[in-house]
């Protein structure tokens, strides 16, 4: 059965068709990095008109590189939650015309768990279960249990940032460019991780919770004390400095996403790892989750690139596996939504 899907719950605009859950027709994924990196982060009123403005043009663009016809689709699948509201109803109402016009069959898709499936849709099978699940992205850093697709056990949340707002956040306090990951990540390849030493937070108990707003406060600590050393206006902070900051930065979430996976993995003695999101496209925590996979002897499942950021094909591929779910048309979004609901 061929899904087409749709993803509009952040900055990205994507539409993707994917045969049978794991067979990749086609994508078309807009990304609105420049409408926003001058505010630093998503505006998302700017964000909702965006997507209204692009979604049918990514269609159709798709649908002249795949040729085929709207009877050749037998359902749609859309992420109806969690997500910006706005951003959100853009893509479930684009879904439910069609739905209308074609007489197809539409399913609502949770945007972690299809992050979490994107892991492996394109292995074509399913990891082995318990499974633990790091999802590290730009609103969400949980760790989850996964029993099986649809069944999820929240282990972990974070009590304030997520992962990928706090690389977002030290980018703009290092005057770096947004999104931050990308560019910390770039940094930090040459800049020295053990040259500034950035807390660790929440490591002291069993807890698989998270916190980086310490860390980003950290930071801020650190160039403000520069500025005021130099002058007390200077935002401008030394090429060295903002490297060596990027890469003990980047080190500080690492650890700290390495330590709690491998706590979680004793906990639910898990037989597979997945991590996925944004930052699952980083380097260094790339590596250091290979080297878990490896010393833990547990299979890892890591996306490549373009499965990591936010894309219709882990929607497409997900909804398939929830077919049965499907109905005429979508009411609910939920701008907030527990995956094990
Ligand atoms: O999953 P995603 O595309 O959107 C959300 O669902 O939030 O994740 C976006 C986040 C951004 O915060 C971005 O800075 C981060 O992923 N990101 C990275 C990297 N690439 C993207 N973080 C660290 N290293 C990267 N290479
Ligand atoms: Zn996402």
């Amino acid at each position: 059965m061929l899904v087409l899907g749709i993803e509009t719950s952040c900055d990205e605009t994507s539409v993707a068709l994917v045969e049978d859950g794991c067979r990749v027709l086609g994508v078309r994924t807009f990304s609105q990095v420049k409408s926003h990196e001058k505010y630093g982060g998503v505006v998302p009123e700017i964000a909702s008109r965006i997507h209204v403005n692009v979604l049918h043009y990514l269609l159709e663009d798709l649908f002249q590189e795949i040729k085929i016809k709207p009877d050749d689709i037998g359902l749609l699948a859309v992420a109806n939650r969690p997500g910006l509201i706005g951003s959100l109803l853009v893509g479930i109402s684009f879904a439910n015309g069609l739905a209308f016009c074609w007489n197809k069959p539409v399913v609502g898709i949770h945007h972690l768990e299809a992050h979490i499936y994107g892991a492996f849709m394109e292995e074509g099978k399913q990891p082995q279960y318990p499974s633990v699940a790091l999802i590290v992205s730009g609103g969400h850093t949980q760790l989850v249990q996964v029993d099986a697709l649809g069944e999820y056990t929240l282990l972990g949340n974070t009590l304030d940032d997520a992962a990928g707002e706090a690389f977002d956040k030290v980018a703009k306090i290092l005057g770096l460019s947004y999104p931050g990951g990308p560019v910390i990540d770039k940094y930090s390849q040459v800049g020295d991780p053990g040259a500034w030493s950035f807390p660790r937070a929440l490591l002291e108990d069993s807890s698989l919770a998270f916190s980086f707003s310490g860390l980003k406060t950290a930071v801020l600590y650190a160039v403000k004390g520069y500025g005021r050393k130099i002058s007390q206006t200077s935002s401008t902070i030394p090429e060295r400095m903002v490297k060596d900051i990027a890469a003990s930065f980047q080190r500080a979430v690492v650890d700290v996403l390495v330590i709690k996976m491998e706590r979680a993995l004793e906990k639910t003695r898990a037989r597979s790892m997945i991590v996925c999101g944004g930052v699952a496209a980083n380097s260094e925590l790339k590596s250091a989750m290979h080297a878990v996979s490896n010393r833990k002897n547990v299979p890892l499942f890591l996306p490549p690139l373009f499965l990591c950021t936010d894309n219709a094909l882990m929607v497409a591929g997900l909804g398939w596996h929830k077919r049965h779910q499907a109905t005429s048309f979508i009411l609910e979004t939920y701008s907030n939504s527990p995956i094990n609901k």
